[in-house]
């Protein structure tokens, strides 16, 4: 077997010192970046490793959102809170596995930003049991300036406040996605120099699609502009869109976004009425914003079919949201879809 020599690739560290440099990224926050990055080759170990490490299946309690959580996911929220707390830019984290958010104990410092981080560790966690794709997802965003102590209401902005946002995905192979405001670019996890590299740089979703991503099972709750769009995509070449789609489900919003940003596609997780009481299935502060953020940068568009979902404005850190994202001119046509619905 050929090997390429990975040393072409340029290793996510000297990327981030690059972007610093060019004054794309704040200096400060290249530590939390690549702690962030460290944490997530680790989760992609533990995750390989589950079986071995006695790390597999339930641990037989719940999340804030009333899941039953794997024992993997405790363990993937661990190793990020310990991958991150020493960092002495973040103030506070909040996780989709912690009821409650958390500080540091990090003072603020007159010199350089604070920051926020957000995140759900594993995602797609019911992968885990068939060996299918999971990720991890977070969002980071400036702490206020202050000496005073941060709570809840600090995280409670909306996602165009995000300055940096970013998932891994573990598949076949580890890959690490990130944005700070500059496009999209993708590093790929090499094991024999155990450092994400950059090969995926400035990533673009193409702007039309054949291929849409929903949980068909859901279809009797949906609301009607959806209803109407998945209709016409199954009706394919003899319906109104004059065309054949294609549809997937992978169950793990990591692996569907990555899929988007690969080939185009669009996402929907929509309002719909299985729950009146919740306004969606995803969570909006470290789902739903950072990767509507990452898509975004890549030339797609992301909506819940009323407003941009980074413009909403969060109530709490766990609050859930509708999500349609992915290819641009799909998203025109489903909010066309939620307009005329509307009017109506
Ligand atoms: O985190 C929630 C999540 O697991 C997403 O990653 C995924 O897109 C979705 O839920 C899967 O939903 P369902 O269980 O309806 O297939
Ligand atoms: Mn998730």
């Amino acid at each position: 077997m050929t090997h390429i020599a990975t040393t072409k690739y340029i290793a996510l560290s000297s990327f981030l010192a690059n972007a610093a440099r060019d004054e794309r990224i704040p200096a400060g926050l290249i530590k939390l970046i690549e702690s962030v990055a460290d944490a997530c080759s680790s989760i992609a170990t533990a995750v390989e490793r589950g079986v071995f490490d006695g790390a597999s299946g339930n641990a037989h309690s719940e999340n804030i959102h009333g899941e039953a959580q794997k024992k993997l996911d405790v363990v993937s929220n661990d190793i990020m809170m310990g991958a991150v707390e020493s960092v002495s830019c973040l103030r506070g984290l909040a996780s989709e596995e912690l009821e409650s958010v958390q500080m540091t104990g990090h003072e603020h410092s007159a010199d350089t930003p604070d920051y926020l981080l957000l995140f759900d560790p594993l995602d797609g966690s019911s992968n885990l049991e068939i060996s299918g794709i999971v990720g991890s997802i977070f969002s980071v965003l400036a702490a206020p300036a202050t000496d005073a102590v941060l709570d809840e209401s600090h995280f409670l902005q909306p996602g165009v406040k995000q300055v940096c946002a970013g998932y891994a995905i573990y598949g076949a192979t580890t890959m690490f996605v990130l944005t700070t405001g500059y496009g999209v670019d993708g590093f790929t996890f090499d094991g024999e120099s155990a450092s994400f590299v950059l090969t995926h740089p400035q990533l673009q979703i193409p702007e039309n699609t054949r291929e849409f991503a929903i949980n068909m099972s859901n279809e009797r709750y949906w609301e009607e502009p959806v209803r109407r769009y998945v209709r016409e995509c199954v009706a394919g070449a003899s319906g109104p869109r004059q065309t054949n789609f294609n549809m997937r489900w992978i169950a793990s919003m990591v692996a569907e976004v990555h899929r988007i940003l690969m080939r185009g596609g669009v996402f929907l997780y929509p309002r719909d009425n299985k729950n009146p009481q919740l306004a969606g299935r995803l969570r909006l502060t470290y789902e739903a914003n950072p990767m509507s953020f990452i898509v975004e940068q890549a030339g797609g568009m992301s909506t819940t079919g009323e407003m941009p979902i980074m413009e909403v404005q969060p109530d709490h850190v766990h609050q859930r949201v509708p999500v349609i994202l992915g290819s641009r001119l799909e998203v025109e046509r489903l909010l066309r879809y939620h307009d005329e619905a509307a009017a109506a």
